[in-house]
């Protein structure tokens, strides 16, 4: 069976998206596209071969689309994502699922009245071969508790339209998924402290932001957030643990030694550096809806993601750590 998806807003990740499910990934097609710009959503559907709608509520509701991405922007995603719970269509959704917990909790409520896991969230650091290596050592129990964790999330620029709230909730996002996963914990606290800025960007933003995280056992996250690092998109993690502390390596492929120096590349973007997992992540959601079941982070997830997100955003301007405010998790999603 190939499944007919849907795309939502095929701007830069949703375009990348389909050039992988075309390319690399097997059992689907993108058929239909939608976008908020009509133009861009009729060119990408001659480039595929595929039919363009003037809405995503027509994408949603087409007989010839079995599942759907939605690419576009956060504050764009609840509505299309309860259309397809509406529609009984399985839902890939880039992160956020929703800018705020309170959008979430709605998704969350629609879906567990259908009775039915269909959302995905977009965390794709999940399906990252390092994060998996890392995750299955700290299980294993070799190195005993896990105590802390140090994370950085570097990216070159961001452009001007870039606010200080995306720092949480775009960027610091993906360590905040990863660690809730990481460590099977769902985080208590955040509070955010505020470096020196660099004075290689606009004035209108703090960068860096140390977001520092506490989970409901104890363990203690930092996390460097510095968007206009210069030198690369420099994704870090080490883990300390009782016994032995574990590290992502750096992503190289070769080591270069010349002119009395040895080094390596520091990946460029995103894209990039998560390749592998873009595709791993893709292949198991297109894979899971070919055979009717739910793959990947569910709606649970985003809502805690988001959770942890407003109080990191209230952190901003507020001293001292702020209580992250979350429901018990509903046993649907267990
Ligand atoms: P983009 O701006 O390149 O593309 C967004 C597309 O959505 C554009 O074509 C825009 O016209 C369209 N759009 C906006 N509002 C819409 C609406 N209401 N209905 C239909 N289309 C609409 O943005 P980008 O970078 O592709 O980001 C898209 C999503 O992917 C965001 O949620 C972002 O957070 C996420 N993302 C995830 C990454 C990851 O590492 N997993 C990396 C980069 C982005």
């Amino acid at each position: 069976m190939t499944v007919r998806i849907g795309m939502i807003g095929p701007g830069g990740m949703g375009q990348a998206h389909i050039e992988r499910i075309h390319t690399v990934i097997a059992g689907g097609r993108v058929v239909a596209v939608s976008d908020v710009d009509p133009a861009r959503a009729a060119e990408v559907a001659e480039r595929i071969g595929g039919v363009s709608h003037l809405t995503s509520a027509e994408l949603i509701a087409s007989p010839d689309v079995d599942a759907v991405m939605i690419c576009s922007f956060g504050p764009a995603h609840e509505v299309d994502v309860l259309a397809c719970i509406a529609a009984g269509k399985p839902v890939f959704c880039e992160k956020p699922l929703t800018p705020t917990a309170e959008a979430a909790l709605r998704i969350m409520e629609a879906e567990q009245a259908v009775g039915r896991r269909l959302v995905t969230v977009g965390f794709m650091r999940r399906f990252d071969a390092s994060y998996r290596e890392m995750k299955d050592l700290l299980d294993s129990g070799e190195l005993g508790e896990t105590l802390m964790v140090h994370c950085a999330h570097r990216n070159p620029t961001v452009p001007e339209m870039y606010t200080w709230d995306m720092a949480i909730n775009d960027t610091a996002i993906h360590e905040v998924d990863t660690m809730r996963w990481l460590l099977g914990e769902e985080f208590v606290s955040v509070r955010v402290d505020t470096p020196k800025k660099t004075s290689l960007r606009f004035p209108h933003l703090q960068d860096p932001l140390v977001l520092i995280l506490t989970s409901t056992s104890g363990v203690r996250v930092d996390d460097e957030i510095f968007v206009n690092c210069q030198f690369g998109y420099d994704i870090r993690c080490e883990a300390v643990a009782e016994r032995g502390a574990v590290s992502l390596s750096d992503q190289e492929l070769t080591s270069v030694r010349r002119e009395h120096t040895a080094g390596n590349k520091i990946t460029r973007d995103h894209n990039d550096r998560f390749r592998g997992a873009f595709v791993t992540e893709v292949q198991e959601w297109i894979s899971g809806v070919a055979r009717g079941e739910h793959t990947g982070s569910t709606s649970w997830d985003g809502y805690a993601a988001a959770c942890v997100c407003d109080a990191g955003v209230k952190a901003l301007t507020e001293l001292g750590e702020v209580a992250v405010e979350m429901i018990e998790r509903p046993a649907f999603y267990a």
